[in-house]
């Protein structure tokens, strides 16, 4: 599966008009999944590169073929972009911009056999990179209470203490392997049919739990700002209100590093701002782009550019 049918790319212009403004320097796609967002840039400056990076392998191969045509622009790597400094090339030339596009693709949410969806009888597993770490399944049978609890919490599941406990429960006599175990713990808590978005939910809290991805986001964040040229660009795309959070703050805190020192600092020992925030509110998806492709629905666009 390649190109659109892999997954839909969401809010094309908003992120040209913000991200490309060097003509031929370096971009990264840190996030590139099918490569619908690194054809768009790799086509808006003809002179530009760009490092695709991905944790999945099978986005890599999706995003190898359908980004072909712009030969040796291209290079892609299996890596996660909180680890974007590991790379030779960025640390030696720099970013003439940088975008991350967060979340789950439509091709791991839609295929049964990747484990993330809440249609029944699929397998849990979740993973991003399915050549490491802990499968859904696992992590729901040996993660301790607490973290299991703030997991869900943070992921916005329903009933998170209640569902908690539940979990906990019925681990001690057997395995949750399946979306119809982990959509039953969910139901006995409410005592009702659960509703799409109450499972929708629950899934993303676990997704986002079983691949690290807030701590990926606190993490790469900083690392992708300090390896960005004067001037140049990082524009997040989040889909959930704690990612949209972590960045408007992290963009925030770049852009007025007195916030959150103490008040009576002289002015000397104040550090400067290293950038600015362009987006004072999140670009959002228009009502024709939701009609065509619902699932950029929640997605919330913010753009910051390094001092120049
Ligand atoms: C919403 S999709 C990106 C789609 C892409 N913009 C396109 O046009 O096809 C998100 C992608 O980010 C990848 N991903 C999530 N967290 C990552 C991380 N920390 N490092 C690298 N890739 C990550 C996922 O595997 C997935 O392929």
């Amino acid at each position: 599966m390649t190109g659109p049918d892999y997954h839909r790319p969401a809010l094309v212009s908003g992120v040209l008009g913000y991200l490309v403004g060097d003509p031929d320097g370096l971009y990264l796609d840190g996030t590139v999944g099918g490569g619908g967002h690194a054809a768009a840039i790799l086509t808006r400056c003809p002179q530009c590169r760009l490092l695709g990076l991905d944790r999945d392998s099978e986005a890599l191969a999706a995003a190898r073929t359908r980004l072909a045509r712009f030969g040796d622009r291209v290079r892609l790597a299996q890596l996660s972009f909180r680890e974007v400094a590991d790379d030779a090339e960025v640390r030696l030339e720099r970013l003439a911009g940088a975008l991350l596009d967060l979340g789950a693709s439509s091709h791991q949410l839609d295929l049964d056999r990747r484990g993330f969806s809440i249609r029944r009888g699929v397998r849990l597993d979740m993973r991003m990179d399915q050549e490491g770490g802990r499968d859904a399944a696992a992590l729901l049978a040996s993660v301790p209470r607490r973290d299991l609890l703030s997991a869900l919490r943070a992921g916005d599941a329903p009933r998170a203490g209640a569902l908690a406990a539940r979990i906990v429960r019925v681990r001690a006599t057997r395995a949750l392997r399946t979306s119809d175990d982990l959509v039953a713990a969910l139901e006995s808590v409410l005592r009702r049919p659960a509703s799409h978005s109450e499972k929708a939910r629950l899934f993303q809290a676990v997704r986002i739990e079983v691949n690290g991805e807030i701590d990926a986001l606190r993490r790469g964040l900083p690392a992708i700002r300090d390896v960005l040229r004067p001037g140049a660009v990082l524009a997040v795309i989040s889909y959930h209100s704690i990612e949209d959070r972590i960045v408007k703050r992290a963009f925030r805190e770049w852009s007025d590093p007195s916030r959150g020192l103490p008040p009576r600092l002289p002015l000397r020992d104040l550090p400067g701002a290293l950038g600015s925030v362009l987006t004072a509110k999140p670009v959002r998806p228009g009502a024709e782009e939701v009609a065509e492709n619902p699932r950029a629905r929640p997605a919330r666009l913010r753009a910051w550019r390094r001092a120049a």
